[in-house]
């Protein structure tokens, strides 16, 4: 803080409630944390109680986003449809689609089918079939708020095996929620979801990992999903991040298509799933604001 507020003042976080019955002990916990040499998030993304709602806005048009998904895809359809209903149910809502010349990403929406891990392309030849799974990664920008969650689906009936791998993806992601406890560090969720994968015979793709988002797309915290417990970022109030592992059925190792420079397959062929929500850290654990 370059400027001392007083205790009776309003916070800085725009509350309207007096310092000293909002942000005062945070701020004081936060800089002993700073001063023991423990690393910490830049405070300028911390969330405020304004910023949180506004993202929350982009939220609700990103799960949107999915929730047609979830209800129009299934056998035939093909991944560029996805693309086309991503693009005009955010438009309707009058937001704009995140990926679209992300870094050069020529589609809306991520779709990434069996052993693609993540950021497969959206394709007219690609036709959905009996028996895939297939990611669906939607990101939103609204009134210049970012947010960010995917989903998995199964196409028609999927091998027990397939099923399994996007169920236990699932709970890796959920073992990851449960410990998102603040003023703890972040390497304990990582280290959770990690375990759980492992325990079920599957490995966490390491090279691509979770990230703050709200104010950015991709804001710090890079999130491992397969952490050391005890390290990392502290995890405080206001902050969010996502938690979106990548499990392989296989070996964790990956390669990017050359040709395309952007689809990341699994070395060995074998599936991945991918579940992602964002979280915002709270005073008790956590709340899941987009899924
Ligand atoms: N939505 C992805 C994520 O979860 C990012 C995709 S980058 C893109 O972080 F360019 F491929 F869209
Ligand atoms: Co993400």
């Amino acid at each position: 803080m370059a400027v001392k507020i007083g205790r009776n003042d309003p916070c800085w976080c725009g509350s309207g409630a007096k310092y000293k019955k909002c942000h005062e002990q945070f701020d004081r916990r936060y800089e002993e944390l700073e001063l023991s040499g423990a690393p910490m998030l830049d405070r300028k993304l911390i969330k405020t109680p304004s910023q949180v709602a506004a993202i929350k806005e982009s939220c609700a048009v990103n799960m949107a986003v999915l929730d047609y998904v979830g209800e129009h895809i299934g056998p035939g359809i093909s991944t560029q449809q996805i693309d086309d209903w991503v693009r005009d149910i955010t438009a309707r809502h009058g937001a704009v689609c995140a990926p679209l010349n992300y870094n050069g990403f020529p589609k809306h929406v991520c779709t990434s089918i069996d052993d693609v891990v993540c950021h497969g392309i959206p394709d007219s030849s690609r036709i959905l079939k009996e028996g895939d799974i297939i990611n669906v990664d939607v990101s939103t920008i609204y009134h210049v708020y970012f947010s960010d969650s995917s989903r998995m689906y199964c196409i028609g009936s999927v091998s027990p095996e397939k099923e399994r791998l996007v169920r236990v993806t699932k709970e890796c992601m959920e073992k990851g929620i449960e410990k998102v406890i603040p003023w703890t560090p972040i390497g304990n969720m990582g280290s959770a979801v990690n375990r759980h994968a492992v325990e079920n015979g599957y490995s966490v793709v390491r090279e691509i990992g979770g990230h703050g988002v709200g104010l950015e797309f991709h804001e710090d915290p890079w999130v491992s999903y397969t952490s050391e417990e005890g390290s990392g970022v502290i995890m405080v109030p206001g902050m969010m991040f996502t938690i979106e592992p990548m499990v392989n059925m296989g070996s964790h190792e990956i390669y990017t298509d050359e040709s395309d420079g952007w689809t990341v397959h699994t070395r060995d062929g074998s599936p991945s799933a991918q579940w992602e929500v964002t979280v915002l850290v709270t005073e008790t654990g956590c709340e899941v604001i987009c899924w």
